[in-house]
This record gives structure tokens, sequence and C-alpha cells, in this order.
């Protein structure tokens, strides 16, 4: 369902950014966070506030968008959500969680250090550690708690860490809570991480080096040499703490992602991090490694000493999506999953867009120009296609993108749509931005 968007834009709305609001001035509320709340209705006005969507409908490749631009709901084809493997409607799956609500009733009922832990609890740990090749692994309610969680309850004041400049909010955060002693490397350059841990080893003293990186990240599709980085690891004996969010079940042959070009079973020194949320379906997370890490993170990790416990429902869901994944059927979704995304890539590079980075669940598709993005996001979404606008600073300066998030189930027949929606999106915004007539790339202000 199409719906035609007003000729006429306010170029402020294509302007600035929500960065430029992250430290507001003033003493009262009101002074404080008046002028962001103005600046986002005037970007709403205009149609492109591209956040906070709300599906009416199950999650799936097509899905009903609440009250959009209509009084009714309005569907659209998604590739915006993170649901790779597609199994947010497994029967199995259901299952699995009406079975754990019928045993264990809704809550975790604690901590995990203070009776928030069950039998549920442990059978997903056990299942995470086996498929992982680790000794042992610890759930946590969600991603970002666990990745978090594991810098903040293994790396202290007097450590160092070298981490990925790309690396996720999550392990950003971490690590400038644990030390001040933090050091970022250039996007997967061996290079500058050999410099920085040089620097890093001549100074550490007594303390110990963490190395951090993704096995895929999320906004360019790439991700880095592991052997290499091991190995380096090793030559300046660091720890190395991997966040494996984006690939784990999802890709590569068994389903383990980058991780399976290391020998994961004789590789007794790396922890493992990651979310559930992306791939199994369920929000959640997991710290993973050597067993001499555990009672580390079950006493001095905050978000997991101190946070609630993953849900019960939520185990037995994550538990059955683990099962299925590293089965025949999951070895079958990520095939299908891996040539839909290489037929989605073809079909956009055939229309002139420029894709980044290798086949993964997302395929970042670079616009360029943010004021054309932000157009784009709007024009996509009323011809009925969700896909994520992703600008700075989570990508650099006017290197917009609008981020297909694929999906196991998807048809051929629905990519085809979805890139034709983008071909006639790109074609009005760059009229509308012609129409506008605004010349210069945007100067923005440093924040
Ligand atoms: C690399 C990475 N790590 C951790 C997280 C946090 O996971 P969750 O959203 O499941 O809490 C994300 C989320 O986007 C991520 O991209």
């Amino acid at each position: 369902m199409a719906r035609k968007t007003s000729d006429n834009i306010d170029i402020n709305a294509l302007l600035g950014g929500s960065f430029l609001y992250r430290s507001p001035k003033g003493k009262t509320l009101e002074e404080r966070y008046t002028p962001f709340n103005q600046y986002v209705d005037l970007l709403k006005l205009n149609g492109v506030y591209p956040f906070s969507r709300t599906v009416a409908s199950t999650l799936g490749p097509e899905v009903y968008l609440s009250n959009t631009w209509a009084d009714e709901d309005t569907p659209c084809l998604n590739f915006g959500s993170q649901d790779y493997m597609g199994m947010t409607s497994h029967p199995a799956i259901i299952q699995a969680a009406k079975d754990a609500i019928e045993e264990f009733g809704v809550t975790s009922g604690g901590t995990p250090v203070l009776g928030g832990r069950n039998t549920l609890t442990n059978k997903l740990e056990r299942k995470l550690a086996e498929v992982l090749h680790v000794d042992q692994a610890q759930v946590f309610a969600s991603g970002w708690s666990a990745c978090f969680g594991a810098i903040a309850g293994l790396v202290t004041h007097k450590d160092y860490v070298v981490m990925d400049m790309l690396q996720h909010n999550s392990s950003d955060v971490a690590a400038n809570y644990a030390t001040e002693h933090v050091y970022k490397f250039k996007h997967n350059d061996l290079e500058d991480l050999e410099k920085k841990l040089r620097f890093c080893s001549d100074r550490v003293g007594t303390g110990g080096i963490f190395v951090l990186i993704e096995s895929l990240y999320s906004m360019n599709s790439d991700g880095p040499d592991l052997p290499a980085v091991y190995a380096l690891c090793k030559k300046y004996q660091a720890i190395l703490i991997i966040d494996v969010a984006h690939d784990f079940g999802c890709m590569g042959e068994e389903g383990r992602g980058l991780l399976e070009t290391i020998d994961m079973k004789s590789a007794k020194d790396i922890v493992v991090i990651g979310s559930f949320s992306k791939t199994l379906c369920n929000p959640g997370g997991f710290v993973a490694g050597p067993r001499v890490i555990r009672q580390q993170i079950e006493i001095f990790s905050p978000s997991y000493t101190f946070a609630s416990s993953i849900s019960t429902i939520s185990c037995a869901i994550i538990y059955k999506a683990l099962e299925i994944a590293f089965s025949d059927e999951g070895k079958e979704i990520r095939k299908n999953l891996l040539a839909n995304i290489e037929f989605a890539i073809k079909e956009l590079n055939k229309r002139g867009f420029y894709t980044n980075g290798i086949p993964s669940p997302f395929v970042p598709v670079l616009i360029g120009d943010s004021r054309l993005a932000r157009l784009l996001s709007r024009e996509i979404l009323s011809m009925g296609l969700v896909a994520n606008l992703i600008e700075f600073p989570a990508v650099p300066r006017n290197q917009s993108i609008i981020r297909f998030q694929m999906m196991g189930g998807m048809t051929q027949e629905q990519i085809l749509q979805a890139v034709d929606i983008m071909h006639k999106g790109i074609i009005r915004s760059q009229e509308l931005l012609l129409n506008a007539k605004v010349d210069a790339i945007e100067i923005l202000p440093e924040e």
C-alpha cells in the first residue's frame, strides 16, 4: 500500500542529528530537554523520524505496522527486524515456551546468585557450551548486559583494553567503566592492533591486556581475520574476548560463524560473548569460555550478580532455537538464508545500489548523503517497506546506509518487491532533494 508523501519538505528536518543533543544545557528538565523534543517533532512532522515504529502483528517478512499514517494498521514488507533464522513462529519453539510456563510458571524469581536459576537455566548453559565447543557458559537477560557484564566483571582498573574502533556500545561502555586504559585500533586493521598491543605491553606492568573484537560488524557486514588476531593475542599475552552476536547460529557451515575459523576445542583461553536476540528469536545473552572465568562473572559482574535472571520462558525458547539451529533443519535454513542474501545483493547491485561487506544477514546499502538517506527512509516506508536508516555517528558522516535485515523464510518475490521500492524511492528522493534547492553536502558541527 503506497501513500503519496508531501512534495514540500522543511530542509531543517534533513539536517543535524540526535548526536547534537547528547549534552543538554540548563538546570531544569524543561530547559535541558525541550530543544531535543522540538527537533524530533520537526522530524516527525516531515515524516523523517525513523525510530520506534510499532509492529501490530506476528513478526515475519511481512508485518502490519501500527497506525503509521492511516487509521488502520498498515501492511509492510519487513526488512527491519532481527530474526535472522526466521524462527519466531516456529511451532516447536512456541510449544517449548508453553511447556515451560506449565512446568515453571512465568518468572525466574531472582538474580542468578540468589534464587533465580532453575533446571532450564542449567540445561541451556550446557547446550550453549556444547555447541560453542567451550567448557561452560552463563546466560544473561539481554545481549547488552552479557557483553557489558563480561568486560565489567573480568577487567579491572589496572588492566588495558585494546578494542576495534567499531565495537558495539555494550563493549565500549563496559571498557570505559572498567579501566581508564582503553585504546581503539582501526577497524579490522591487524597492523594497528599490533601497534596498540606493543604500546600496552610496554606499560601494563602487573595488569592484563584484553582485546575486544566482534565476529561480524553489523554496520559494515565484515569481520576480522580471527586466527591472525588470536595469534597476536598469544604473542602479547593478551586475553581475547569476541562478541559473536551477529553470526552465531546463522552463519558458517555448522552455525558457529567466524568461530569456525579456529579450533575452539584447543583454544582454551578465549572468552566468547553474544546475544540470542538476533538469531535465536528471544532477548538474552551469554558469556562462555574456560571454566576459570565462571566464578569471577558470578560474583563480580554487575549485570549478572545484581540483575534478575533471564526468564524461564526465554530459557526454554532459546534452548529449542539452539537445538534447531544446530540440527539439519538449521543447516537448511542457513542455506536458504544465504541464497536470499546473495539474491538481494545481486538485485540491489543490478539497480545501481552499492552494498558493503560480505554476504551476511544484514545488507548495508550505501546511500551516502544523510539528507538523501533520510528522505529515502521516508519514501520506502510510504511504499510499504521497512528497512532501517543508519546515520552518523553509527556510521561516518555522510556515509548513511539503509540496512536490509534478512530473515529465513523470505521469498525471492518479497526481495524483488523490496528492491523495486528502493529503486523507486531513490528516484523520488533525489527529485525532492533537487527541488529543495540544497546543493552542498551538509557540514555538521563537531559534537
Ligand atoms: C555486537 C552486539 N553485541 C551486543 C548487542 C546487544 O544485544 P541485545 O540487543 O540482544 O541486547 C548488540 C545489539 O545490537 C550487538 O550488535
